[in-house]
Order: C-alpha cells, then sequence, then structure tokens
C-alpha cells in the first residue's frame, strides 16, 4: 500500500516536472535531477537491503516478545533469549547459530522462530533474507533427493553470500531426508569459509517433533509430585531429550550426526500446554484483531479442546494450534 501511494506520488511529481519545463530549461534540469535523487532515496527507503536499516538486532524486544507473547515456555524463551542474543552481538562468531526446537505440536515452535525473525529483520517473516523450507512441500519426493541437495546448498550459498545475516528454517525437520540434511552440515560447521564464503553469521532453526514425549513425561511428572512446571529445568528434560531423540529411528540419522559433530548449538525444549496457556492464546488472538479480549469466550475456547492424559485431562493435545480461527466461532 505504502510502496503504491509513493508511487502515484512520484508519478504526480514527474507530471509537475514536464510542465515546469515547458517554461524553463534550467529550472527543469534542477528539478529532475532532485527528482531523481529522491526517488533512489524513496527506493531505498522501501527495498529491503541488507545493512543496519533492515537487518537490526533487537535484544530489549526479543525478550519482552518471548515473555509476553510465547506462552507456558519459561525454558524455551530463557535459552532462546540468551542463545540470539549471544550471537547477534557477537560480531565474529565461529560457526553459525543452530537451534534445535523440540516438543508437542502447537506448543509455540513455529511462533517463536517468527518472534526471533521480527526482531532481527524490519520486515520478519516477509523478510527476503527469512527462508522457510518445509519437508513436504519443498522436497517432497524421495526420488529426487540429488535435485533437491543440490538446489538447497545452492540457496543457502545464494542467499548467504547476498546476506551474511540469512535466516533459515527447516520446519518439520523429522520428515527431511536424512541425506538432505546431511547436505547441509558442512554450512553449520566451524569451517572460515565453504568454496569462498563464510557462513558464520546465519542463523539456523530446526523444528521437530521429535523427543515431544519424553518434555511431556517430565512436565507430567512434575504435575504429579505437585511441583510448579516453572520448576523445571534444562537438565530436567536435556537427559531424556537426547536420549529420545537418539533413540528414535526416524529423527535419529539426522539427529546423530548433527549431535556427534557438536553442529546444534541449542536444544530447545517447548512444554505441552495447559488449559491456562490456551486461554492466553485465545485472548491474545482476539488482541491480535484489535477486540477487548473476552474472557467468557477464551474459556469456552480453552473448554472445547481434548486433553491429556485421559485421566488427568491437563495437556492440550493440539496445544494452541487452530486456536487463532476457532475463537471466533465461540464468540
Ligand atoms: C526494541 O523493542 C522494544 C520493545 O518492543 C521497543 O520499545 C523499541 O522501540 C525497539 N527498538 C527499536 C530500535 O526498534
Ligand atoms: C534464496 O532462497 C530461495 C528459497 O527460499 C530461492 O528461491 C532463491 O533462489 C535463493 N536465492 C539465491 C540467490 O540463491
Amino acid at each position: 500500500m505504502k510502496a503504491t501511494r509513493v508511487c502515484l506520488w512520484l508519478h504526480a511529481f514527474s507530471t509537475v516536472v514536464v510542465l515546469v519545463g515547458a517554461f524553463d530549461p534550467i529550472t527543469t534540469s534542477v528539478v529532475i535531477g532532485i527528482g531523481a535523487a529522491l526517488s533512489r532515496s524513496i527506493y531505498n527507503y522501501l527495498h529491503e537491503s541488507c545493512d543496519q536499516k533492515w537487518v537490526a538486532f533487537n535484544s530489549t524486544g526479543l525478550e519482552e516478545d518471548l515473555g509476553n507473547k510465547l506462552f507456558g515456555q519459561h525454558l524455551a524463551s530463557h535459552i532462546i533469549a540468551k542463545a540470539v542474543s549471544g550471537f547477534m552481538n557477537n560480531a565474529n562468531p565461529k560457526k553459525p547459530l543452530v537451534l534445535s526446537l523440540h516438543g508437542w505440536t502447537g506448543t509455540g515452535k513455529n511462533f517463536a522462530s517468527v518472534l526471533i525473525a521480527e526482531n532481527i529483520y524490519k520486515k520478519g517473516m516477509d523478510s527476503n533474507f527469512v527462508h522457510v523450507f518445509t519437508a513436504e512441500l519443498h522436497f517432497p519426493h524421495a526420488g529426487q533427493m540429488d535435485t533437491y541437495k543440490t538446489q538447497l546448498q545452492q540457496w543457502i550459498k545464494g542467499n548467504v553470500s547476498a546476506c551474511a545475516h540469512s535466516m533459515f528454517i527447516f520446519d518439520e525437520m523429522d520428515k527431511m531426508h536424512p541425506g538432505l540434511i546431511d547436505s547441509i552440515k558442512p554450512y553449520l560447521d566451524y569451517y572460515d569459509k565453504v568454496d569462498g564464503v563464510s557462513y558464520r553469521k546465519a542463523i539456523f532453526i530446526f523444528l521437530s517433533n521429535a523427543g515431544g514425549e519424553s518434555i511431556v513425561q517430565t512436565a507430567l511428572d512434575f504435575w504429579n509430585a505437585g511441583r510448579s512446571r516453572e520448576e523445571i529445568e534444562l537438565k530436567d528434560v536435556e537427559t531424556s531429550l537426547a536420549l529420545s531423540v537418539f533413540n528414535n529411528k526416524r529423527s535419529g540419522l539426522w539427529h546423530t550426526s548433527l549431535i556427534d559433530k557438536n553442529l546444534v548449538d541449542f536444544f530447545v525444549p517447548f512444554l505441552p500446554l495447559e488449559y491456562k496457556h490456551v486461554v492466553q492464546c485465545a485472548k491474545a488472538a482476539m488482541s491480535a484483531q484489535g477486540l477487548e479480549p473476552d474472557a467468557v469466550v477464551a474459556d469456552k475456547v480453552a473448554r472445547e479442546l481434548l486433553y491429556f492424559p485421559k485421566s488427568e485431562r491437563v495437556f492440550s493435545v493440539k496445544g494452541c494450534k487452530t486456536i487463532d480461527s476457532k475463537w471466533e466461532y465461540y464468540a
């Protein structure tokens, strides 16, 4: 919209230039000169470039967003804030930042990556420097794996060459062909350069459900022991997470090779969400549409969801997934 308006404005401007030109050639060239300079700066203003104006990390913003918008994830919020701030504030990182986000569906893994993107890139997820890959969408046919590998490597190389601070999000990592993961390993490592390109300022984020069960089990153990979920520390989930990820046949392959080489900098666990978090999600969805959050509606939405385990009904089966579209039905 903004761009259209400026274009119209520029068009009007050039009409004036033409009119002025009818009278005085000197004034005309001055006006045209100013006009050209103006449109250049307007182009720079609207067109995303890989510089401070478009790529600038806001550490306070990220911390606040994680604290206020990502519900029920004290561990993930803490780890992500620390990891991303440490990395972005380091002028000379030794390797790209590699985060592996784990947890049950609907717990906020995608949303957390959105918050990271929004606090690094002015255009957030719409930035040309943020790339999302989904196994089923981008690499659906096992038979074409060789083509995909070459393509993915070229994309990563091309994009990092254009902007060192590029971000790559791999959704549903457990569904990625292990060969594909292998093909990106060189970019995640401590190399100074690969084929003349340095990948050290890039960010890679892997999303997966792998290890989700073990995180749920830990959360349930705390709940059964009457302990608050906020007491759960990284060490409480870390061991079981690593074990279950190693032992999972589907995710085992890629994880083993990434873990063996210490290419993943942080494993980030996402806890299963409870009733009260679903209520928070529903209220946030209403706010996002510019409405006053309605507690009664939020409660109705949360009550309609399924919870597990069957007897205790503690955690939402789908977390906060589909809440964005669901609340309107109950309003
Ligand atoms: C960083 O984020 C904070 C909190 O959202 C905001 O108030 C501030 O204006 C942001 N800073 C910049 C430079 O955008
Ligand atoms: C950057 O990645 C996108 C995929 O997200 C791809 O379409 C594009 O060709 C890549 N750019 C370069 C210069 O390789």
